[in-house]
């Protein structure tokens, strides 16, 4: 296949750069285009690298007459209109496992964070008080953890949090009760997840199976108190329901890194943001210098071995 010219327009790790350019493909960097300079700018490349922040829609692909290949530097592809591309003969690219660590590990730091209120804790003693009573938290050990989505970074998860000696249960349609055992998970149905979880994370994609998966009757099928985390992606928790949760009482606390809308803008979300019993973080899961360079290679590999040239070629 014929790449001679990518445009990488989410801000990638530079070893990204630095092999394509290693393999005589040209590159630029146009970071944050609007839609219309987007649509303008892809009709001279013949590949896109992105991250989550550019929307690859039907337009930009369209628009895209030379375009053969659009490359996602990360696990979901939900930025990219995939059946566009397909109708267009354009290959989608995408790096599931590389940052799969990482989104896990700012999950685990999510949960426990939540147990001991360090955030909430932390900006009090900024504010000059000396609050030790207010933030009073739990142990994790003895609790039940449900995993919602047992892929690669759910089960991770489940590994991680055995040791600080928390119960795994979790579900996953594509995942048997044999295989969830193999790594110390109990497999249920959801509406015997839901009682018996004292924390929830999911990690699956955003799907029309999985938007609103956590909803208000969910939450009220839960024990007062749930704690709820999302570093997967925004939609699959209900944002209003949750926050109207949080105001009663009946959700004790969220860990949230992906919003329905990235920035936020919506009042709702903000508000979410806002509680004290809300940890938020800015999209971060995929966020650490060892996840940006595999996914930048990763990516990178796969559209040099699409153009046919060797790995070793220098
Ligand atoms: P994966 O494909 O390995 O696992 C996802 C699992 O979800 C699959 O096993 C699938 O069968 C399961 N699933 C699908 N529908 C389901 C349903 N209705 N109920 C329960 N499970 C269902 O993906 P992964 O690499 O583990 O990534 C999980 C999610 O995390 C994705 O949405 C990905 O985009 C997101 N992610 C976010 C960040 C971040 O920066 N916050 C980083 C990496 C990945
Ligand atoms: C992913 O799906 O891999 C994440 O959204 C990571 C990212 O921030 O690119």
């Amino acid at each position: 296949m014929d790449i001679k010219k990518v445009l990488v327009a989410d801000a990638v790790d530079n070893a990204c750069i630095e092999l394509l350019k290693k393999y005589s493909i040209e590159v630029d960097c146009k970071y944050k285009l609007s839609k219309e300079q987007l649509v303008q700018e892809i009709k001279n490349y013949d590949a896109i690298v992105v991250r989550s922040d550019t929307k690859v829609t039907a337009e930009v692909i369209q628009a895209g007459k030379r375009m053969k290949v659009i490359g996602r530097a990360g696990a979901g592809v939900d930025n990219i209109d995939v059946n566009a591309a397909t109708a267009n003969n354009v290959i989608v690219l995408n790096t599931p496992g590389g940052n799969a660590i990482s989104a896990c590990e700012l999950t685990c730091s999510l949960i426990t964070n939540l147990a001991r209120n360090v955030t909430p804790a932390s900006a009090s003693l900024k504010a000059g008080r000396w609050d030790r009573k207010l933030y009073s938290g739990h142990e994790l050990s003895g609790k039940t953890l449900a995993i919602i989505g047992l892929g690669r970074i759910g089960r991770e998860v489940a590994l991680r949090m055995q040791a600080w000696g928390m119960t795994t249960i979790g579900f996953d349609p594509i995942v048997s009760a044999e295989e969830a055992k193999q790594f110390n998970t109990e497999f249920l149905p959801l509406e015997q997840i839901w009682p018996r979880a004292d924390y929830i994370t999911v990690h699956t994609p955003l799907i029309p199976a999985t938007r609103n998966l956590i909803n208000q009757k969910v939450l009220n099928s839960c024990k007062k108190g749930i704690r709820i985390i999302n570093v997967a992606r925004g939609g699959i928790i209900n944002e209003s329901d949750l926050l109207a949760a949080i105001k009663s009482g009946q959700c004790g606390g969220a860990g949230i890194d992906v919003f329905e809308q990235e920035p936020p803008t919506d009042p709702v979300t903000l508000e979410l943001i806002a509680q004290d019993k809300v940890v938020a973080t800015p999209h971060l899961g995929a966020s650490t210098g060892e996840a940006q360079i595999r996914v930048a290679v990763e990516v990178s590999e796969q559209i040099i071995a699409l153009t046919g040239k060797s790995k070793d070629y220098t």
